[in-house]
């Protein structure tokens, strides 16, 4: 069930949930430790209407001390990627699995997933984007529920539901992997070459 759903009333339906309302919904939230530890919840930031929604896997550092996602190296990765496939980011929304910054950048558990991940649930289906980037294996494994990892997931397109989904490299991950560098570019390529032949609306 929707987290806004209230019990007697009909199911919302794509974008009769704005932002606002989930971003109230989530609040000052301590469903799990990481609200003891966090500075800032990272809740999402871009375009309510966008057609592509960039998926992470939680703040580090940088988008814990500011509150926003993808502020800090990974940050300017993906700003440099968008760009040359003719992305801005003022177009794009991007949040994350998990909305408070796993201490010292562990990954985040299950039981912190389950608990934060239908806060993105409910961004996506307020924003209903035609496309869904997923940033690295939490990302694809929330979205496309499979175990299967990324690297043999990417270079195409994969469909939940209305959503097309495209998982790929988490920028920081070609940090340490300077290699995946060209698969992740070539997957933004990809996406960027669709909206252009998929123009809003059609
Ligand atoms: N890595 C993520 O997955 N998300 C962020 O917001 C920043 C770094």
């Amino acid at each position: 069930m929707s987290i806004l759903q209230i019990p007697g009333h009909p199911k919302p339906t794509p974008r009769e949930v704005t932002l606002e309302e989930v971003r109230a919904v989530v609040g000052d939230c301590h469903l799990c430790p990481l609200g003891e530890t966090r500075t800032n919840l990272v809740f999402g930031v871009g375009n309510p209407h966008a057609r592509v929604v960039f998926v992470g896997e939680g703040p580090g550092r940088n988008e814990d001390l500011q509150g926003e996602p993808f502020v800090g190296a990974a940050g300017q990765k993906l700003n440099g990627l968008l760009a040359e496939a003719g992305l801005r980011r003022e177009d794009i929304y991007i949040a994350n699995v998990v909305k408070c910054r796993p201490p010292g950048n562990r990954n985040p558990k299950p039981e912190e997933i389950e608990v934060c991940a239908p806060f993105l649930r409910e961004q996506i289906r307020s924003i209903w984007p035609d496309v869904i980037v997923c940033l690295g294996n939490f990302a694809t494994q929330f979205v496309l529920k499979t175990d299967q990892g990324v690297t043999r997931l990417r270079g195409r397109f994969h469909r939940t539901g209305h959503f097309l989904v495209v998982p790929t490299f988490h920028p920081a991950a070609t940090i340490y992997h300077p290699d995946w560098l060209d698969d992740l570019r070539s997957d933004m390529q990809m996406l960027g070459a669709w909206l252009a032949e998929h123009p809003a609306g059609e």
